[in-house]
C-alpha cells in the first residue's frame, strides 16, 4: 500500500511521470513526411518480431495524442518523458528538415504544457533513419555528427518552451542488442560493428549535447542509460571474473567514458577492437551534464562461459525468484544499489528514474476494469527502492513509469504489455489499469507528504 511507502523521503518538488517512445506508440509511419527508420525495416522483415508485429499503428498516438495527455492528467502525472522521431524530423538522416514533422512535436509539447505536465524530449531512442543505416549507421562517425544536427534543428524549434533535454535512450540496447546479438534493429551480429557503433553513439552524445546548449541556452541536458545489478553465480574465481566483465559491458563501458575515465582498458583488450578514436572525441563523450537518467528492468546473476559470445559471461536463470511476464527477474534492491553507484561511484549530482515498470499479462475484464495487481507491487516496490535511495543520500529528481501506455514492445510485439494504462489495438480503447491509479495515489499521497 502507498500508505507504507516512505514518500516522504523525496524532495517536495519531486517529479512524478510516465514515459514512452516514439516508434512504440505514433504509428503514422508514412504520414506528414516520415521517412521509414531501421525499425521500419526490421520489424517488417519476417521473423524478426513476435507475431511479425510492427509499429505502422501502434497505439495511434499521432492522431490521438490530446487523449492521451488527458490520461496524463487523469493519473495525476508532473511530466511526460516523450522521444522524437528522428526520420519524421529529418527524414532523410541529414540534409532538408521536414516542417510537417516538427510541427507535430510542436503541438505536442504546447498540449502538454497547457495541462500543465513537463516535457522531457529524448532525442534518439532507436529510429536511426533508413538512409543513413544505408550509409553505415552507427558503424560511421558521420551519424554521430548528423544526430548533432538534428538535436539543434529540434533544440532550436522547441526549446523556448522544453528545458528537459535527453539526447540518447539506452546506447547499450542500440549498440550490443542491435549489432552483436542482432535481436533489434539494425540486426546486425558482429562485434567490430557493436564496438564501432558503442563509440559513435557515445560521441553522438557528447556532440548533441553541445549542439542542444548552443541552441537552447538554459537546456537541462541527460542522458539515459540502462542497467542491472550484476551478481556472479558462484564465489569460484571463474565465475568473479565473469561478473567482472559482464559489469564493464554492461555498465561500465556505457558509464566511464561519459564520466571521465576513458573506456575501460580490459574491456578494450576483451574487444580487442580498435576504437575510431581521434583527438578530443574523449571531452566530447564528457561533456558537463545536468542529470542522469536510469532505466531499470532487471538484475542478473553471470557464470563463466568460455565458448559463449563475448563477454563470455552467460547469465544463469535463478530459480523460485519472482519474474514478471518478460521473465525478468524482480529485484528492486538492483535499482537502489544502481542509483547509489551512479551517486558515490561516478558523483551524480542530479537523478532520474528515466524508466522502471513490468510487463504482465493483462486483459480488460468483465467488470470493464483491468486488474493488474502484480504491477501495482512492482512499482510499489521500486518507488520503495527509490525512498531507500534518497534516504542513503542519492540526488534523485523524479521517477518516470514504464509506460502511460502499453505499447509495440520491440522484438517482442504487442503482446507484452507494460502500460500503466491498457490499450485495446482493435478498437484502440484505452482502460486505466488497476496499477494506474495506484500510481495515481502515490502522486497524490506523496503531495500530501508534503502540504
Ligand atoms: C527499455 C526501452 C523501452 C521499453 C522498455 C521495456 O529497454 O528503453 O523502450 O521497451 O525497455
Amino acid at each position: 500500500m502507498s500508505d507504507s511507502l516512505d514518500l516522504a523521503a523525496f524532495p517536495a518538488d519531486f517529479t512524478w511521470g510516465t514515459a514512452t517512445s516514439a516508434y512504440q506508440i505514433e504509428g503514422a509511419v508514412a504520414e506528414d513526411g516520415r521517412a521509414p527508420s531501421i525499425w521500419d525495416t526490421f520489424s517488417h522483415t519476417p521473423g524478426k518480431i513476435d507475431n511479425d508485429d510492427h509499429g505502422d499503428v501502434a497505439c495511434d498516438h499521432y492522431h490521438r495524442w490530446p487523449e492521451d495527455i488527458a490520461l496524463m492528467k487523469r493519473l495525476g502525472a508532473d511530466a511526460y518523458r516523450l522521444s522524437v522521431a528522428w526520420p519524421r524530423v529529418v527524414p532523410g538522416g541529414d540534409g532538408p528538415v521536414n516542417a510537417a514533422g516538427l510541427d507535430f512535436y510542436d503541438r505536442l509539447v504546447d498540449g502538454l504544457l497547457d495541462a500543465g505536465i513537463t516535457p522531457n524530449v529524448t532525442l534518439y531512442h532507436w529510429d536511426l533513419p533508413q538512409a543513413l543505416q544505408d550509409r553505415g549507421g552507427w558503424t560511421v562517425r558521420e551519424t554521430a555528427e548528423h544526430l548533432a544536427e538534428y538535436a539543434s534543428v529540434v533544440a532550436g524549434r522547441l526549446g523556448d518552451r522544453v528545458t528537459q533535454w535527453a539526447t540518447l535512450n539506452e546506447p547499450l540496447c542500440s549498440g550490443w542488442i542491435g549489432h552483436l546479438e542482432g535481436r533489434m534493429a539494425p540486426g546486425l551480429t558482429d562485434l567490430t560493428a557493436a564496438v564501432h557503433a558503442s563509440y559513435h553513439l557515445l560521441l553522438a552524445h557528447g556532440l548533441a549535447t553541445r549542439a542542444i546548449r548552443a541552441a537552447a541556452p538554459g537546456a537541462q541536458i541527460g542522458l539515459v542509460t540502462n542497467h542491472s545489478t550484476i551478481e556472479a553465480a558462484s564465489t569460484r574465481p571463474e565465475d568473479l571474473a565473469a561478473a567482472t566483465r559482464m559489469d564493464g559491458h554492461t555498465n561500465r563501458w556505457w558509464l566511464d567514458p561519459v564520466y571521465g575515465r576513458g573506456f575501460p582498458a580490459d574491456m578494450r583488450e576483451l574487444y580487442g577492437v580498435e576504437l575510431p578514436e581521434r583527438p578530443g572525441d574523449l571531452d566530447t563523450i564528457a561533456a558537463p551534464l545536468d542529470w542522469h537518467g536510469l532505466n531499470y528492468y532487471f538484475p542478473a546473476t553471470v557464470t563463466d562461459d568460455p565458448q559463449g559470445p563475448v563477454p563470455y559471461a552467460r547469465e544463469v536463470r535463478l530459480p523460485d525468484v519472482p519474474r514478471t511476464g518478460m521473465d525478468w527477474q524482480i529485484d528492486a534492491g538492483g535499482l537502489e544499489a544502481l542509483l547509489l553507484r551512479l551517486t558515490d561511484d561516478y558523483g551524480v549530482r542530479k537523478l532520474y528514474v528515466t524508466e522502471n515498470g513490468s510487463a504482465f499479462p493483462d486483459a480488460v475484464g468483465p467488470d470493464g476494469e483491468v486488474h493488474d495487481p502484480d504491477r501495482a507491487r512492482y512499482l510499489e516496490q521500486h518507488v520503495g527502492a527509490c525512498a531507500r535511495a534518497v534516504r542513503k543520500g542519492a540526488p534523485l529528481a523524479g521517477y518516470y513509469a514504464w509506460s502511460l501506455l502499453d505499447n509495440f514492445e520491440w522484438a517482442y510485439g504487442y503482446d507484452k504489455r507494460f502500460g500503466l494504462v491498457h490499450v485495446d489495438y482493435a478498437t484502440q480503447a484505452r482502460t486505466v489499469k488497476t496499477s494506474g491509479r495506484r500510481y495515481a495515489d502515490i502522486i497524490r499521497a506523496h503531495r500530501q507528504s508534503h502540504a
